[in-house]
This record gives structure tokens, C-alpha cells and sequence, in this order.
């Protein structure tokens, strides 16, 4: 394919439109995924077949595709000429002028996937509370891209598009059960344990 070819692929309206919804959609099964398999190794789901490392390794390769498809999705918007979005539309939330709520929510989903991406390929460099606090904004960014998606896409009133959508709010729903269930009893096995009902000694104590 000679370089002229892309170049009029990459003028061509229609083209980058459809490329962009379609990189839209498919961010955000991918984001999806990512939350899901990102749930499943914090509450240790393993089996002989599928050990642990397993969910682990496809959680953040899922995660740096993600960003890829992000980059494209976004420079699509950008370099499509029958809407004006400019570069900085897709880092500074809500202050474009095309459809600045709903592109805006975007950008924010943007900004919380960066961070939260970033931050944990440099896991080693925060205490873990801190890491988790900033790790837990990646639900924040899957919930901004979902809304986004939904309020400024061509397709998302069409039937196959609303029923990608509530698979996809029905997974993270469903992860975020089973988190919240592994939590539950976590905290009822800490209270349990010698180590647990010691701290809570200590804690006591040093209310007095
Ligand atoms: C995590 C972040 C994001 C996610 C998950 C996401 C996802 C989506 C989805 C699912 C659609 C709907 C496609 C359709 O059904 O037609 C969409 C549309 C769109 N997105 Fe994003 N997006 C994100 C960030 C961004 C950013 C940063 C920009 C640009 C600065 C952007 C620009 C657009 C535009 C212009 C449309 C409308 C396309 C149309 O007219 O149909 N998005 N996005």
C-alpha cells in the first residue's frame, strides 16, 4: 500500500467517522475486560489451568492496548475536519466547544485511564494504600468513557450497541459483587486472626 493511500484514507470524513466510532466501541469492551481481569486477581480467582500470573499478565496487556486504541480513538476525532476538535480537547476535560459535556467525559475517562496505566507500571514507587486509592479511579474512567460513549455516539441508541453496553455494565457490576463479597470476608477473617484482634488492642490503647 503506497504512503498516498493513507494519506487520502486519512482525509477522507466518512472513513475516519467510522473508524472512530468503531475504535469507540471496541475501547471500551476492551476497558471492560480490563476492570473484569483487574477484579479477578485482586481476589486471587485461580485454577490449575488459568493460574493467577495468567489474568495478571492479560489485566495490564489488556490495559496497554487499551491506551493504544485510546490514542487512535481520540486522533481520530481530532483529524477529522467535519468536527472541530483540537489536540487539547483530549487532555483538558470540558473546555471544547464540540459537544463539551459529553466529549468532555471523555476526556476525563481519558486522564483517569493515564493515570491509573502509568501509575501501575510504576507500582514499586507508591505505598500500596496510596496505589490502590489512585488505582480504584480506573472504575471512575470506565464509568466517564461508558457515559461518554453513550450520550455523543452515532450508533449507541442502535439495539446491537445498547446491548454491548449493558454487557458491559453487567460485567463490571458483576466483578464489583464479587470484590465487595471478598472484602466482606477479608475484614470478618482479619478480626478473626490473632494478628487482627492484636492491632485492635493496640488501636484500643492508644485511644485512651
Ligand atoms: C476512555 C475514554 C473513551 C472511551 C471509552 C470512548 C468510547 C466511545 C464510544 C463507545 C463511542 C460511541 C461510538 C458510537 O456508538 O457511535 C465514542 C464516540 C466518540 N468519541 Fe470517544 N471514548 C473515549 C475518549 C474519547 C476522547 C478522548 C475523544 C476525543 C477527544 C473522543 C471522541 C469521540 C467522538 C467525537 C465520538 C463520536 C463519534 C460519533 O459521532 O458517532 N472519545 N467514544
Amino acid at each position: 500500500m503506497s504512503l498516498e493511500f493513507f494519506t487520502e484514507a486519512f482525509q477522507d470524513d466518512r472513513l475516519l467517522w467510522f473508524l472512530n466510532r468503531g475504535t469507540g466501541v471496541i475501547l471500551l469492551v476492551l476497558m471492560t475486560l480490563s476492570v473484569v481481569l483487574g477484579v479477578l486477581s485482586t481476589v486471587r480467582a485461580s485454577s490449575a489451568i488459568w493460574p493467577r500470573f495468567v489474568t495478571q499478565r492479560l489485566h495490564r496487556n489488556i490495559s496497554l492496548l487499551s491506551v493504544a486504541l485510546l490514542i487512535a480513538h481520540a486522533a481520530m476525532a481530532i483529524v477529522d475536519s467535519f468536527v472541530s476538535i483540537h489536540w487539547w480537547d483530549a487532555i483538558i476535560p470540558f473546555v471544547g466547544s464540540y459537544d463539551p459535556l459529553w466529549l468532555g467525559l471523555g476526556t476525563l475517562a481519558t486522564d483517569f485511564i493515564i493515570i491509573t496505566v502509568l501509575t501501575g507500571l510504576s507500582r514499586t514507587r507508591f505505598g500500596s494504600r496510596t496505589w490502590r486509592t489512585i488505582h480504584l479511579t480506573s472504575y471512575l474512567g470506565w464509568g466517564a468513557g461508558l457515559v461518554h460513549g453513550f450520550e455523543i455516539g452515532t450508533d449507541s441508541r442502535e439495539t446491537w450497541s445498547i446491548a454491548v453496553s449493558v454487557l458491559c455494565v453487567g460485567a463490571v457490576a458483576g466483578a464489583l459483587a464479587i470484590r465487595l463479597g471478598t472484602l466482606g470476608a477479608e475484614r470478618r477473617m482479619e478480626r478473626r486472626s490473632p494478628a487482627g484482634s492484636r492491632r485492635r488492642v493496640r488501636a484500643g490503647e492508644r485511644a485512651r
